[in-house]
């Protein structure tokens, strides 16, 4: 497809993107993703998708994620078994000991299906306060925490006893050392570890914008310390939104590349950054908005400034 693959200079680091199976009959969505060695569904493996329908398992759309993936010698991430977004109706309404019943169903249901198939799964994500301050943390106010206060040390144990050789990450945004809560989700990781939560990983989101990116030596800080803990890391969902400087965004020098340079690097210098995902393939597909072309591909699957900018530095 005249351009060389970022997965020949991986070799063996996990390279990846999330994909949508919506996108699949597009040939030149195939062609790109075939850069990459890693994959991720974007919507296909949430709760909503899996089990809209209380006890109705529908594992249509993730199957489908992980076939292709298969079919194109690419490992698969799991994404994501609790989260307060994205869940069914049915499952906020049900009382405490309901609620608690149905995220251990899930947990188990789902890990069961995919045993040894999947080997890296987002057990929990995004239950951590945006308003915490470094010091200590708030948790999110969600229905899941309301009714359920313990579903995070529920669901990491669940998943351990049904499945012990999944590896269990807990998945979070803010998290890339700009702001507060970064610290504060390092904290409960840490304090997870010390009651011996079984908890495998952390996963770096990492949506963030060229006006305000994470620097170079706070990230590779952060990492480290993740690192000492005894904990894996991803960078699970990168993308980078130009925001109002969409003109920066195509030589391979500008601000946008600098954030992908300093993800990537800070990620290599740690041997427990062992993942390294964007989320998405080409600009149109993105959440964040074609205008902010923020990923790799341009809306015609060509590869951007920033794709060689990866490239060079794997
Ligand atoms: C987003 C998807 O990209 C969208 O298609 C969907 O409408 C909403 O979810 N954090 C996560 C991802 O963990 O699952 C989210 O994905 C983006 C933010």
């Amino acid at each position: 497809n005249g351009y060389e693959l970022l997965r020949d200079y991986a070799k063996g680091f996990r390279i990846g993107a999330a994909t949508n199976t919506i996108h699949y009959s597009n040939s030149n969505y195939i062609e790109a993703m075939k850069s990459f060695n890693y994959m991720v569904a974007e919507n296909g493996c949430k709760f909503v998708s899996i089990q809209g329908t209380k006890g109705k398992f529908n594992f249509n759309d993730c199957d489908n994620h992980l076939k292709k993936a298969k079919e194109l010698g690419m490992a698969f991430r799991g994404h994501a078994l609790i989260w307060h977004a994205m869940a069914p109706q049915w499952i906020e309404h049900e009382d405490s000991n309901t609620m608690k019943q149905s995220i251990i169903n899930h947990v188990t249901t789902v890990l069961k299906h995919y045993e040894g198939k999947i080997d890296a799964w987002d057990v929990v994500n995004e239950a951590i306060d945006d308003g915490s301050n470094g010091n200590g943390w708030k948790f999110r106010n969600s229905f899941l925490y309301q009714k359920v206060p313990d579903f995070i040390d529920i669901a990491f144990k669940t998943a351990r006893e049904v499945s012990p050789n999944t590896k269990l990450f807990y998945n979070d945004y803010n998290t890339e050392a700009i702001w507060a809560k970064s610290e504060s989700v390092y904290q409960f990781v840490a304090d997870m570890k010390k009651r011996n939560i079984p908890i495998d990983g952390v996963g770096l989101q990492y949506h963030v914008g060229i006006n305000v990116q994470p620097q170079f030596n706070k990230i590779d800080n952060l990492i480290s310390r993740y690192c000492k803990l005894g904990v894996e890391v991803h960078i699970t969902e990168l993308d980078v939104s130009c925001d109002d400087n969409c003109n920066d965004y195509d030589g391979g020098e500008g601000k946008q590349s600098q954030v992908y340079t300093n993800a990537l690097k800070a990620c290599l210098n740690n041997s427990c950054c062992t993942g390294f995902l964007v989320w998405g393939i080409g600009d149109n597909d993105s959440w964040r908005g074609a205008e902010n072309k923020p990923l790799l591909f341009d809306s015609n699957y060509k590869p951007k400034g920033q794709y060689n900018t990866i490239l060079n530095i794997l």
